[in-house]
């Protein structure tokens, strides 16, 4: 593994993958505070004071070193600048090099792709960059958006957890993908 090495500017085809600052606070909130779009997150729509102490967290999360440790990047429009959405790449285990993939796209701009062309350049960082072995995402399997985007990644579906968490209300089941790094280098070439 190569952990420690700052992860500064991705670009994509219509994205550039970029560090937070606090000035993305605007573009932030507008998803974070969102009902629909927290709906099968682990953590429920946040407040203006939440979403700064999210924020904080974003901003400092450019290096992953350890156990819990995660990378988040600014999904940034290159057509006009604006931030749609974020993607996150936590070291979910040091010692069997597995990290785990995260995204939000803002409502406003689903159903284009986004999350797709970011997730894969995530894929790109972990693999290639930090030399994981493996990463994994998981999901509410009712988040069929989600699923999608991680199908469309090439992950294999290997779990479905039964009703295992108890969030707003209600009993949740649990999707786990995965990807390894033969795997990706097979599909890259
Ligand atoms: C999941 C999410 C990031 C997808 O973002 P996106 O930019 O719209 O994703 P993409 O456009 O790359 O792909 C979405 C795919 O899901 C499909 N899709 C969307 N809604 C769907 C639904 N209700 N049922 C089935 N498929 C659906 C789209 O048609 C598309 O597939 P296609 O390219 O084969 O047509 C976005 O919905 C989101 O931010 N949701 C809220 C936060 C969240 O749940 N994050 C993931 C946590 S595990």
């Amino acid at each position: 593994m190569n952990l420690g090495k700052p992860v500064s500017v991705v670009e994509t085809d219509r994205l550039l993958l970029r560090p937070f600052t606090p000035a993305d606070f605007p573009a932030v909130y507008a998803y974070q505070s969102r009902a629909d779009v927290t709906r099968y997150l682990l953590w429920d729509a946040r407040t203006d004071d939440q979403v700064r102490e999210a924020l904080d967290k974003k901003i400092a999360a450019t290096t992953i070193v350890s156990e819990g440790d995660f990378l988040a990047l600014a999904a940034e429009l290159k057509e006009t600048g604006a931030v749609i959405g974020d993607f996150t790449l936590e070291l979910f285990s040091r010692e069997h090099a597995t990290g785990e993939l995260g995204y939000i796209i803002h409502p406003d701009h689903h159903g284009r792709g986004y999350a797709t062309e970011g997730g894969r350049a995530m894929l790109s960082i972990a693999f290639e960059e930090l030399g994981l072995h493996r990463v994994i995402g998981r999901l509410e399997p009712r988040n069929a958006a989600s699923a999608r985007v991680l199908e469309k990644l090439g992950m294999r579906r290997e779990a479905h957890f039964v009703e295992n968490e108890y969030l707003r209300g209600e009993w949740q089941s649990e999707a786990v993908y995965a990807m390894l790094d033969r795997e990706w280098r097979a599909g890259a070439s």
